[in-house]
């Protein structure tokens, strides 16, 4: 049975990955942070829907110890696949951000990635095939002013996964980067109306990507065939900011 964690499976795009992925076979590990009932309800209307696949929601908050990471992938029994969709950002200028902040979007987006990589890899390179994802951002291929240290995360993973790709080439797991434009979501929420507007009109699709947008290339890179792709960042941004 082919099973994923997907970290931030609560979220916009982590919700439609776990949607797409289960449609498509999967059985899945759905992660939160904050919101267990939320994770606990997707995996049963999951479970329902496709009652020969296993949905377990999991827990961890990424400010966690090194040792209450080592512990939570112990728990875990191995995988085919790992998304981590996970994140966040504050909208701030360096100059003016928390510097508290700043740990937490480095440690959330980027240093916890790295740490779970590196104790999850005997549970995905066992398989017959394996894949990690990271969700990464157009903004990780242009710093965005007011998300300077986000936009630092995700160049961050982009290149991470490119040189972790090269080391793993030889074990049937491969390593991308799936880089968003901007997504409707929650974690754009805050913004008013006119702000959306005027994103959208520079957004040469003239719309924002919706969560299956981003979760129909995690189905792709997922399938079996998809073995010769590694290393890449792939950004899917309706042609904005290319
Ligand atoms: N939306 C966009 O426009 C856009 C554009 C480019 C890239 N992205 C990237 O795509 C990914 C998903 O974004 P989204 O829009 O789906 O975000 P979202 O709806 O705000 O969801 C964020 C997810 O991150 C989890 N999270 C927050 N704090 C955490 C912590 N301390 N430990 C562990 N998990 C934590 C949340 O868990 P709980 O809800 O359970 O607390 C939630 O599942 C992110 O990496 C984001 O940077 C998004």
């Amino acid at each position: 049975m082919k099973r994923a964690i997907v970290f931030g499976a609560t979220g916009g795009i982590g919700s439609s990955i776990c949607e797409d992925l289960a449609k498509d076979g999967w059985s899945l590990y759905l992660h939160t942070n904050s919101k267990w009932n939320k994770a606990y309800e997707k995996a049963t209307k999951l479970a329902n829907e496709y009652p020969s696949q296993d949905f377990l929601p999991i827990k961890l908050d990424f400010n966690s110890s090194d040792a209450e990471l080592k512990k939570f992938v112990d728990g875990l029994i191995p995988v085919n696949a790992v998304i981590f969709a996970q994140g966040i950002t504050d909208y701030n200028f360096v100059g003016t951000q928390k510097m508290t902040m700043m740990d937490k979007i480095i440690n959330i987006n980027l240093t916890v990635p790295i740490k779970l990589t590196h104790l999850l890899e005997d549970k995905l390179v066992k398989q017959e095939f394996s894949r990690i994802i990271y969700l990464g951002s157009v903004y990780g291929g242009q710093g965005s002013a007011m998300e300077a240290v986000y936009s630092a995360t995700k160049a961050g993973l982009s290149r991470f996964s490119q040189a972790y790709a090269r080391e793993v080439v030889s074990t049937n797991l491969t390593v991308n980067v799936l880089a968003p434009g901007a997504v409707d979501t929650p974690m754009n929420a805050m913004f008013s109306e006119e702000t959306i507007a005027e994103v959208t009109d520079e957004i040469p699709i003239g719309r924002f990507a919706s969560g299956k947008d981003i979760s129909y290339w995690v189905k792709v890179i997922l399938n079996p065939q998809s073995g010769y792709l590694t290393g890449q960042t792939i950004y899917i941004s309706g042609g904005w900011l290319l």
